[in-house]
């Protein structure tokens, strides 16, 4: 029998104070067991909370919903579910869907082990039986990679009530009543027709359809960008002008991609990624080559230049390979 996930009862908390939402609904919150503690995520006090994907996570932790995030890279899709655990106190386990986890990593296989100096066969659980069981946020991550004998096996356990039959086990096993499910993916199923997001498959719409909630993290308005900078790289707090500069350059690039002039755009993720640089190298330009600019094709890279010259009035020194 596994511990319930809260000692005391859960208490009732308010979105708004929780999170700054303007919103009436409210949220459990509580402790875990202690064998589950180091599983709820550190808070991040500098964590900038989108009201929409925040409402939509919430109704998964309040309201068993199945919620689903879909976006481009690095919009912040994961880190969201973690950091609303985090402030829940919910254990949340994320696991990666790629296209190397096998159906047995995932529900379980027997292994030989030694118990008593005799050899004997005993079944190790995976992931999926192991959260299942137990009051805890399982997010799959990448959920767009997963190989199609992994998906199946989610099948039912995306319904609500959802069991999950171990076939070689005869085993049934019902979810505890605080687990929680959770996805992130890049696309909506329909495979890489951005060419951006290679190895994604194409899902099948009848699992799909069992999300129950989808909510979308594209790119953010730029103020709330440049604050999501800001909050995590303090060397750059005196400086919120040249941080607007940044995201107004990543902006650029993502107008650039969506006309087909850019291959590769600049994600949140990159623009801090550049700004840690910054902060390493004093260096604005340096910074972005070793970021983003080393990343691009070379007949892309005197775009990329022109659109530093228009948001820093300075050069990029782009060194191409010189022309026979
Ligand atoms: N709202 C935010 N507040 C603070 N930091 C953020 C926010 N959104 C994203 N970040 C930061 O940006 C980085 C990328 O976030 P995350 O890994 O959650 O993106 P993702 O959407 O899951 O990306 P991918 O599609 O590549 O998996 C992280 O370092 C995260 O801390
Ligand atoms: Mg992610």
């Amino acid at each position: 029998m596994i511990t319930p996930r809260i000692s005391p009862p859960l208490r009732s908390a308010a979105v708004r104070e929780l999170f700054g939402i303007e919103t009436t609904m409210r949220v459990p919150v509580g402790t875990p067991p202690d064998d589950l503690a180091e599983h709820v995520p550190t808070v991040d006090p500098a964590y900038v909370f989108d009201p929409d994907v925040t409402l939509a996570i919430l109704s998964g932790f309040a309201h068993n919903r199945r919620v689903l995030l879909q976006g481009l890279h690095g919009t912040g899709k994961s880190t969201h579910v973690e950091q609303v655990a985090a402030r829940l106190g919910w254990p949340c386990v994320r696991v990666n869907l790629d296209g190397h986890l096998s159906r047995l990593d995932f529900v379980g296989r027997d292994t030989v082990v030694v118990r008593d100096g005799v050899q004997v066969t005993e079944f190790a659980e995976g992931i999926l039986p192991w959260a299942l069981q137990r009051p805890v946020a399982l997010l799959l991550d990448e959920y767009d990679a997963g190989r199609p004998d992994v998906m199946f096996v989610l099948q039912r356990v995306l319904e609500q009530e959802g069991s999950l039959t171990l076939l070689d086990q005869n085993r049934v096993l019902h979810p505890h009543d605080d687990f929680r499910l959770f996805g992130t993916a890049n696309t909506v199923g329909l495979g890489n027709t951005s060419g951006l997001y290679h190895g994604v498959q194409r899902l099948n719409h009848a699992q799909l359809d069992r999300w129950s909630v989808v909510a979308t993290l594209n790119y953010l308005p730029a103020q709330r960008e440049s604050d999501i900078v800001l909050g995590r790289v303090a060397d750059l707090r005196t400086r919120p002008e040249l941080v607007a500069a940044m995201v107004e350059f990543a902006a650029l690039t993502r107008r650039a991609f969506a006309a087909g002039d850019l291959s590769t755009l600049m994600s949140p993720r990159t623009v801090i990624s550049w700004a840690e640089n910054i902060a390493i190298f004093d260096d604005v330009a340096r910074s972005l080559r070793l970021a983003f600019t080393n990343k691009c094709a070379d007949d892309e890279k005197p775009l990329v230049a022109e659109f530093f010259q228009r948001c820093f009035d300075a050069d990029l020194d782009i060194a191409l390979p010189a022309t026979a």
